[in-house]
């Protein structure tokens, strides 16, 4: 059985934080006390003008390759996670594979939203499983400062930027044991950014618009749901799972799934006070950081997880 393991991780954040009182003194009518009480974000990173999803993309991707001691020309696939893309096209993949100098291997973009990590992670583990591929590049990258509407509290405060990567290889011991996605396209009104461009011009909303509630509802339920799922499909129960690592959006959200999955909360990874929510950036932006630090050891299991515009949510289980 071949298996597509993690040998590297890395992220990129941009340089400059904003503190819950820095979006006050922008003039948005809110609070840090209220920030933090609703959702748990203390400070997020925004994106300088300079700054992409490409470019993000590309420093997360440098360091997930140096952490697995692969070289850039031995990649032979980049898959990019992002709904912040730098261009209509090419593809942010296509733009970070430049500016890896890498001139062979495929590339290609994921649009599932805040999911969009999970929907790419498992998309990677085909590709390696059918022996097509061999190292591939996974990244989850966003600049959603660029789609927030200011004159909206109620979502400019919970987003913010960032990337992160990992490279994923065959292997024959272990690695992803089990994947689940899905999507209901139905419930496309309570998330969206309903713009398009058009003859030019942009035409309709370019603006992210969200139902908040009706997002914290569904995204407990589904979380918790898909956890149980890739559990099942691995033959694995929630005692032998040393780490969740959910989708940062919000702490009351990663508290309650971890309450319907029974988790002891310190199993669970979160780093929603430091980042905000990055979207697809948020899961291995998440990982990178319990990596770094030793919190996450060999032969640990992990569920990774994520509910994201679409509506999209999935999970994938593996062993590190
Ligand atoms: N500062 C101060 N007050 C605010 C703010 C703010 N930033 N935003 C809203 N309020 C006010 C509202 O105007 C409202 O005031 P009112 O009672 O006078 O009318 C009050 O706070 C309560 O508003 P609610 O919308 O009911 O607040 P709620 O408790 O639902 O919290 C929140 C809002 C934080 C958005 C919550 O619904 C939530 O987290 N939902 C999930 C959102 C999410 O995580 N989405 C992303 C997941 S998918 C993806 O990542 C793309």
């Amino acid at each position: 059985m071949t298996y597509a393991r993690i040998i590297g991780v890395g992220s990129a954040l941009p340089q400059q934080k904003i503190s819950n009182l820095d979006l006050v003194q922008k003039g948005i009518p809110t609070s840090h006390e209220w920030i933090v009480e609703r959702t748990g974000i203390v400070q997020r990173h925004f994106a300088n003008a300079n700054e992409t999803s490409a470019t993000l993309g590309l420093e997360a991707a440098q360091n997930a390759l140096k952490m697995a001691g692969v070289l850039p020309q031995n990649v032979d696939l980049i898959i990019v996670a992002t709904s912040t893309p730098d261009m209509i096209f090419p593809s942010t993949a296509c733009l970070i594979q430049k500016n890896l100098n890498n001139t062979v291997a495929a590339a290609f973009d994921v649009q599932a939203v805040c999911c969009g990590f999970i929907y790419a992670l498992s998309i990677a583990e085909k590709f390696i499983q059918s022996g097509t591929h061999q190292n591939i590049l996974v990244i989850g990258a966003e600049v959603f400062s660029r789609i927030l509407d200011w004159e909206d509290r109620a979502t400019c405060v919970l987003f913010g930027d960032g990337a992160g990567a990992v490279l994923l290889t065959a292997d024959e011991k272990t690695g992803i044991l089990s994947s689940a996605l899905h999507a209901n396209g139905d419930l496309l009104p309570i998330l969206n950014v309903p713009g398009q461009i058009q003859n030019g011009t942009i035409t309709g909303d370019p603006f992210l618009r969200m139902d908040g509630q009706a997002v914290f509802r569904f995204a407990t339920k589904a979380m918790a749901n898909v956890a149980e799922e890739v559990m099942q499909k691995a033959k694995v129960s929630i005692e032998n799972i040393q780490w969740l690592i959910p989708h940062q959006a919000n702490i009351r959200i990663i508290e309650a799934v971890g309450k319907r999955l029974k988790i002891p909360f310190e199993k669970v990874v979160v780093t929603v006070a430091e980042h905000g929510n990055t979207s697809a950036a948020s899961v291995p932006l998440a990982l990178d950081v319990a990596v770094r630090d030793g919190r996450i050891q060999k032969g640990d299991k992990l569920i990774l997880e994520a509910v994201g515009g679409g509506i999209t949510w999935g999970a994938v289980l593996l062993e590190w």
